[in-house]
């Protein structure tokens, strides 16, 4: 951390504002003016409160309110560090985990969980324009960017129009679903529609995605159409919510 931590801290004991909450402004405005940078350690809580003389209460109490706001983050056994920006992703185009990570430069990685081939239910039936039961292939794929979990994907296509796709395991662990598609089906993807929501992570969706147990991740749900306007996949992708920002241009 560089010296100037404190130069941007000027506390007013005689202000209605509560001390924890000017540190809290102080220590957000000096992220968002870049005066301290991404993944920059903070000074312990400790060494902040005597420094400005406060409680460290107090301290803990601004601090924690800037974790919960995803600017800061707390790292077990390590201390307290200003957050990554996170990957602002577009909506409104039809682009692959694959693409959006290659165009900002991250190297991507993929591991396969499960492949299988199974009945569809109601929800993936309805999807896919599928008879209820009807087989379809599953693909999880937990998917990483520079190493790091970013999201968890579970992917349905019909089994019908993919029969062989159980045989692409090892593309599937390494390259782009779409690109398999593309290369070995001939299939144009066209449009998707999607959901998008906020939850909290399994303790198993946690553990695979890195983060702690009860965190909230984006959940989009995309069902993908061919140019003929048949639906080629119905996909649950669970994204990081540290990690994610989407963002979506309207007109009116
Ligand atoms: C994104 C989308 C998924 C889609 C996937 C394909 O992650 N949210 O709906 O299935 O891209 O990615 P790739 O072609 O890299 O396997």
């Amino acid at each position: 951390m560089r010296v100037d931590f404190y130069a941007g801290i000027q506390l007013d004991g005689d202000s209605p504002v509560p001390l924890y909450s000017q540190i809290m402004e102080s220590i957000r405005r000096a992220v968002e003016s870049g005066q301290i940078l991404p993944l920059e350690k903070l000074p312990s809580e400790r060494e902040i409160a005597e420094k400005l003389n406060v409680n460290r209460l107090t301290v803990r109490q601004a601090v924690g309110e800037l974790v919960s706001a995803g600017i800061l983050t707390r790292r077990r056994g390590l201390g307290t560090y200003v957050a990554r920006p996170k990957v602002e992703q577009a909506l409104n185009k039809l682009t692959s985990f694959t693409e959006d990570m290659r165009n900002r430069g991250f190297r991507t990685a993929t591991r396969l969980l499960e492949l299988q081939i199974a009945p569809a239910d109601r929800k993936v039936s309805q999807a896919l324009g599928v008879a209820p039961d009807e087989p379809v292939i599953a693909v999880e794929r937990l998917r990483l960017a520079d190493e790091e979990p970013m999201a968890l994907e579970v992917s349905h296509l019909p089994a019908a129009r993919f029969p062989d796709l159980l045989l692409h395991k090892h593309e599937l662990a390494h390259t782009s679903l779409y690109e398999i598609l593309r290369a070995c089906y001939n299939v144009t993807l066209d449009v998707a529609e999607e959901t998008l929501e906020a939850r909290l992570a399994s303790a198993k969706e946690a553990s695979l995605l890195e983060i702690h147990s009860g965190s909230p991740v984006l959940q989009r749900e995309r069902v993908t159409l061919d140019q003929d306007g048949t639906p080629v996949e119905f996909v649950r992708s669970l994204y990081r919510a540290d990690r994610y920002k989407f963002m979506v241009r309207m007109g009116r």
